[in-house]
């Protein structure tokens, strides 16, 4: 069976998302953490590509998320590490009427691996 694809309603609103700061939810077996960004909801897989860390471990330091593991620092809204030169996956997202939507699959960066 072919992997869900298109846009997805999220249990998150952009209020609840703005109030925590961050959120992991699933969809249909993604990890996927929410960021709240400047006023600017964002999403990332919320498993490092490095060695699989958890991202909601991390800190984030201006518009850059560090992970726990191994502090590699990924720009939020491209998921780029400057440093190691690899992508995060992330997802393209929209509010509509208050309610987080995410679109499967992942946006990944040219050398991310599947
Ligand atoms: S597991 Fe994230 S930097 Fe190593």
């Amino acid at each position: 069976m072919a992997p869900p694809r298109g846009w997805f309603e999220v249990e998150a609103t952009a209020d609840q998302l703005a109030s925590a700061g961050k959120l992991v939810v699933s969809l249909h077996r993604h990890e996927i953490l929410l960021l709240w960004n400047d006023g600017d909801p964002v999403a990332l897989s919320n498993v490092c590509i490095h060695r699989g860390r958890k991202l909601n471990e991390g800190v984030m330091l201006g518009t850059r998320l560090v992970c726990a593991g191994h502090q590699w620092a990924y720009e939020v809204t491209t998921g780029y590490c400057k440093v190691r030169e690899r992508y995060q996956p992330r997802y393209a997202l929209e509010v509509r009427d208050g309610q987080i939507f995410i679109e499967l699959p992942a946006k990944r960066g040219p050398d991310t691996p599947d």
